[in-house]
């Protein structure tokens, strides 16, 4: 038997800091998935063993223990005493972007050998999801939501929005912990989600656009200059808002409608990577 499941990228639309307990920092953040994804193949295997293949993107040498579709099969097999699986994952969200790409493998494999085995509530998946990262627990379901906590508070929002967004894509990453790191050396005070909330649960995607903000996003672009670059070439279309995702180094631009997206990506003569994607709500 084979299941294969989609593990959507999501974007920060805000990203607020409202303190740090025990080394973690609180996070405020309203966040949604977009149409861009890995595809996860799984099939049973008769003993415990789980294999991993990644495909694409410079995926393939990632050593297992470092591979969180790995840990998160292993975990899956340990916590619910299931034989294992061999798992094929296709990459196509971009890696070291702050799009989620590792925590939506991990929550794709989860869901995925939930499928294969039948065992685990959605409560006891979410735990172990939890476990795994901090926003893994919310890739298990994607969409709209509202994160607190390290990001594993998860609050869905019903919204009917359809984000039309144009991703810039510089060639490095950033690292994670570094940046937080950094935002500790200049914290800033922090901007609470609530507005972004309201103007989407309204439809008020103008106001959105001006509600974007990421307190990463000086921190990160003190550690990767082409954050600025990009933040600053989407800036030029004069789109509702534009923002980093994460911590960095994917910059990305709210649009009205997807034709100011093309128009804005036919026009781009910069030198990163460009993608139009919108918000999307995964089919569970
Ligand atoms: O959980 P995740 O793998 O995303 O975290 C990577 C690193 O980012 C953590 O080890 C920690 O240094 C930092 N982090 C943090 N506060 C958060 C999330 C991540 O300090 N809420």
């Amino acid at each position: 038997m084979s299941v294969r499941v989609k593990a959507y990228a999501k974007l920060n639309l805000t990203l607020g800091i409202t303190g740090v307990d025990n080394g973690w920092h609180m996070l405020d953040s309203l966040v949604c998935s977009i149409d861009v994804f890995d595809l996860i193949t799984l099939s049973k295997r008769r003993d415990g063993q789980v294999t991993v293949q990644m495909r694409g993107m410079g995926a393939e040498a990632l050593p297992p223990e470092q591979n969180n579709a790995y840990k998160a099969a292993v975990a899956y097999v340990n916590r619910f005493k299931t034989c294992g699986a061999d798992i094929t994952v296709y990459k196509n969200i971009p890696m070291c972007a702050g799009l989620g790409g590792s925590s939506a493998d991990a929550a794709g494999v989860i869901r995925g050998m939930g499928r294969l085995y039948g065992a685990g509530s959605e409560r006891e998946l979410k735990a172990l999801a939890d476990t795994l990262g901090s926003d893994t627990g919310y890739m298990l379901t994607g969409g709209f939501a509202r994160l607190s906590g390290r990001g594993e508070r998860v609050f869905p929002i019903e919204a009917s929005a359809r984000l039309s967004l144009l991703l810039l894509l510089p060639p490095h990453g950033v690292s994670t912990p570094l940046c937080y790191k950094r935002y500790d050396e200049v914290p800033s005070p922090p901007h609470l989600s609530g507005n972004a909330v309201s103007a989407l649960i309204n439809g008020d995607i103008p106001r959105l656009g001006a509600e974007l903000n990421n307190a990463l996003y000086q921190p990160a672009a003190s550690l990767n200059g082409d954050i600025k670059t990009a933040f600053e070439e989407l800036s030029s279309f004069s789109p509702l808002g534009v923002n980093m995702t994460g911590s960095g180094s994917c910059v990305y631009a709210l649009f009205e409608n997807d034709e100011f997206c093309r128009w804005a990506k036919s026009r781009y003569r910069g030198k990163f990577e460009c993608i139009i994607t919108k918000s999307i709500i995964p089919a569970l």
